[in-house]
C-alpha cells in the first residue's frame, strides 16, 4: 500500500524565476518523468565519492560556505510551507555565488534534504526512538494531495527513494556517538571481539558497541598491542560497521608511526570512533608525536570520535595524575574528542574531570553511580567480556562432559 502510494507523482510545483520558488522548480525532489531522471543523475553524481563524516564536511564538498543559508532555506523548502523573505534571500545569495543553474539547485536541494533529516536521525539513534526521522511525504492522487506515512520506508521507496541513505547513516551514527558522551548518564560501552558478540550486544539494547583489541588479537592468535591485528581489526570494523548503531574500534596505536598512514587506516574503517593509545609496549610515545597522529586523524575524518588513550597507569610508566593531565592537554589540543585512562585511580579521575570538560573514559570496575558522580562520561568493559566468555566456554564444556551429565548440546 505504502509502495503504491509512493509510486504516485509528487505534487507539482509552479515555475519560479527566483528565490525558493525557482529552487523548488529545479530540484529532483519535486519533479517527475524525464526531468526527474536527469536531475536524479545530477544528484547521484554529486554524491559519488563524497566520503564526508560530518554535515559540515558534506557542505564543504557540495557547496562551500552554504550551511547558514541552507538553514534559512530548509523551513521554506517544502511546497506546503510558506516562503519567508529570509529563505528567498538565502537562495539568491547562493545563486549569486554559484550561478542560476540546475546544478546549483541540485547542490542546494541535496544539502537541504540532508540537513534536518540527518540531525533527526542522529537524535533517534541517541535516544533509541524508533519513529522515522522523516515521518511522512506527499503524493498527488486523483483525489488530491495525500500524506504518506514513512514508518515502513524511512528512506522512501521507488524512484524518489533517498540517494543519500548510506552517507546519511554514517554521518548520523557519528553525530549520535558523540552525543552519547554528553548525556546525563555515562555511556556504558561493551567491547566485542567478533561479529556475533557485537550483534548480541547491539540487540541487547546497547546504543553503541566497541571492540577490544585484546579480544580481537586473542581470537586470531596474535599477541595484543603487537601491531599484528591491523587487518583483523579492519575486517571486524567493516563488518560490524553495518550494525544499526554507532561502532568504535580499539586500533592500538594506529598500526603505524606515520600520521597520514594512521589517518588513512582510520578512514578505511568507516566507523564512528577509535581508541588510539600512546603505549608502545614497554614505553610511552612522546606526547607531541602522539598528538600528530590524533591531529592527522581529525583532519582526515573530523566526524570520527577520537578517544585518546593515556597508558601511564595501564603500563605503570610515569603513572601520576600530573603526567595524565600533561598528555591529555597535548591530545586535546590536537583535536581529541575524549580521553581514556585505563586503571586511573579515583582521585586522578576527580582531578581530571575538575580540570577538563572533555569526556573521560575509564574501565568498568567501580560502581557505575560512583564513576558517574565523579563526572566519568564513558565506561568500557575492555577485555572483561572476552575473558568471561572464554571462562564460561570451558566451564560449560567441563560441566557437560563430566561423567554422569546428560548432553544438552544442540
Ligand atoms: C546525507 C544526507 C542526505 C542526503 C544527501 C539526502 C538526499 C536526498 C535527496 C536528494 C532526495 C530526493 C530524491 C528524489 O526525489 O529522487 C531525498 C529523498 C528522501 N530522503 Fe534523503 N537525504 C539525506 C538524509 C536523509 C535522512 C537521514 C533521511 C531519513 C531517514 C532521509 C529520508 C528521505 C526520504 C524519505 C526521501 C524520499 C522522499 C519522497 O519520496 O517523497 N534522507 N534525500
Amino acid at each position: 500500500m505504502t509502495e503504491e502510494l509512493l509510486s504516485l507523482p509528487v505534487p507539482s510545483v509552479p515555475a519560479g524565476e527566483s528565490g525558493v520558488a525557482w529552487l523548488r522548480s529545479q530540484v529532483v525532489r519535486f519533479s517527475d518523468g524525464p526531468e526527474h531522471t536527469r536531475r536524479r543523475a545530477l544528484t547521484t553524481a554529486l554524491l559519488e565519492g563524497v566520503d564526508a563524516t560530518t554535515l559540515d564536511e558534506l557542505a564543504d564538498r557540495v557547496l562551500p560556505g552554504a550551511p547558514a543559508d541552507v538553514a534559512e532555506i530548509a523551513p521554506s523548502y517544502q511546497p506546503h510551507e510558506p516562503i519567508t523573505a529570509q529563505a528567498d534571500a538565502a537562495v539568491e545569495r547562493l545563486v549569486a555565488r554559484h550561478g542560476r543553474t540546475e546544478t546549483t539547485a541540485a547542490r542546494i536541494g541535496l544539502l537541504v534534504q540532508a540537513w534536518a533529516a540527518t540531525r533527526a536521525f542522529a537524535d533517534r539513534l541517541t535516544t533509541g526512538d524508533r519513529t522515522p526521522p522523516v515521518p511522512l511525504t506527499r503524493r498527488q492522487s486523483a483525489q488530491g494531495v495525500v500524506e504518506v506515512d514513512l514508518t515502513a520506508h524511512p528512506f522512501g521507496h521507488g524512484a524518489h527513494a533517498c540517494p543519500g541513505r548510506e552517507l546519511a547513516t554514517k554521518i548520523a551514527k557519528n553525530m549520535a556517538f558523540k552525543a552519547l558522551h554528553h548525556r546525563a548518564e555515562p555511556l556504558l560501552l561493551p567491547n566485542a571481539w567478533d561479529h556475533a558478540t557485537a550483534v548480541a550486544l547491539q540487540e541487547a539494547g546497547y546504543p553503541a558497541v566497541g571492540t577490544t583489541s585484546f579480544g580481537v588479537s586473542a581470537a586470531h592468535g596474535v599477541p595484543d598491542a603487537s601491531g599484528l591485528a591491523k587487518e583483523h581489526t579492519r575486517a571486524l570494523a567493516r563488518l560490524i560497521g553495518t550494525l544499526p548503531c554507532p561502532v568504535t574500534a580499539d586500533v592500538e596505536h594506529g598500526f603505524s608511526e606515520d600520521p597520514d598512514e594512521v589517518a588513512e587506516y582510520v578512514a578505511s574503517l568507516g566507523i564512528s570512533g577509535i581508541n588510539l593509545e600512546d603505549g608502545r609496549g614497554d614505553h610511552l610515545a612522546d606526547p607531541a608525536d602522539q598528538a600528530e597522529l590524533v591531529a592527522a586523524v581529525k583532519r582526515r575524518t573530523p566526524g570520527v570520535f577520537v578517544n585518546a588513550r593515556v597508558d601511564t597507569h595501564w603500563l605503570g610508566i610515569d603513572a601520576t595524575t600530573t603526567e595524565v593531565l600533561r598528555r591529555a592537554e597535548h591530545y586535546l589540543a590536537a583535536g581529541a574528542d575524549g580521553i581514556f585512562v585505563p586503571r586511573l585511580p579515583l582521585p586522578g579521575i576527580a582531578t581530571f574531570t575538575a580540570t577538563f570538560d572533555t569526556p573521560l573514559n575509564v574501565l568498568a570496575g567501580e560502581p557505575v553511580h560512583r564513576l558517574a558522580d565523579l563526572g566519568v562520561r564513558r565506561i568500557s568493559t575492555g577485555s572483561l567480556l572476552f575473558r568471561a566468555a572464554r571462562a564460561a566456554t570451558v566451564e560449560t564444556a567441563n560441566a557437560l562432559l563430566s561423567p554422569g551429565t546428560r548432553s544438552g548440546a544442540a
